[in-house]
């Protein structure tokens, strides 16, 4: 980890623990990164989980790679260095989301192995879940949602991930959701089967 530039700074404890907070939510807090090929189903399983567990009356919320984009890290495009640095960002901010007790869903491409392993290690272990969007290039070309393969293809945008930019996929997921064989709400399920299984939502099911 990068040490701070800044020198005489301490930290700073609060009066209210992260028992104190998941003891009111009725939930753990925890990171849920997704992460997949652009257009295999990151976007679209996140907002059907929070969702869901917005009904289920969890404290959540989803960060989103576009979203994040247009403020946060709106001085970031796509070269190796800026793709890291978003995803170092948005660990930080997941990690003070899991840190307030919050169910924290990102949808990143997060195309580095190295860079989703730094955002896993800055969290207590157990409470980060790579959720790996397994969906073919072939496919997320055909579904092309935004029309940027199409564009890369023809060479409008340069480093388009799966085309002309690398995407390293998980060695180690928790878990592989396969967005081109099931449907988005056979993927959500098994979210839900998933939280359940490793008592994430445990207080609610008393
Ligand atoms: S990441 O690689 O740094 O994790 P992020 O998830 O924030 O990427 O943003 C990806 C989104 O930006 C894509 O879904 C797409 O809408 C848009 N985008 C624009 N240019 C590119 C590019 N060169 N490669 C990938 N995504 C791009």
């Amino acid at each position: 980890m990068a040490l701070p530039k800044s020198t005489n700074i301490s930290w700073d404890e609060s009066v209210i623990t992260y028992e104190d907070r998941i003891t009111r939510n009725g939930h753990k807090g925890a990171i849920l990164w997704f992460t997949g090929l652009s257009g295999s189903g990151k976007s679209t399983l996140s907002r059907l989980v929070e969702k869901e567990l917005f009904l289920r009356r969890c404290n959540i919320y989803r960060l989103d790679g576009d979203n994040v984009r247009h403020g946060l890290n709106a001085d970031l495009a796509f070269s190796p260095a800026d793709r890291e640095e978003n995803i170092r960002r948005i660990g930080e901010v997941a990690k003070l989301m899991m840190d307030g007790g919050t169910i924290c869903l990102t949808a990143f491409i997060s195309p580095y192995r190295a860079d989703r392993q730094r955002a896993r290690e800055i969290v207590p272990a157990g409470s980060f879940f790579e959720m790996y969007c397994k969906c073919s290039l072939a496919e997320c070309e055909r579904r092309d949602p935004k029309g940027l393969y199409k564009k890369a293809r023809a060479g409008e945008i340069r480093d388009f991930t799966g085309i002309d930019a690398p995407y390293e996929v998980p060695k180690s997921a928790e878990l592989v959701l396969e967005t081109d064989r099931l449907s988005p709400r056979e993927c959500v399920e098994q979210v839900l089967a998933f939280l359940q299984d490793h008592r994430i939502l445990y207080l609610n099911d008393r």
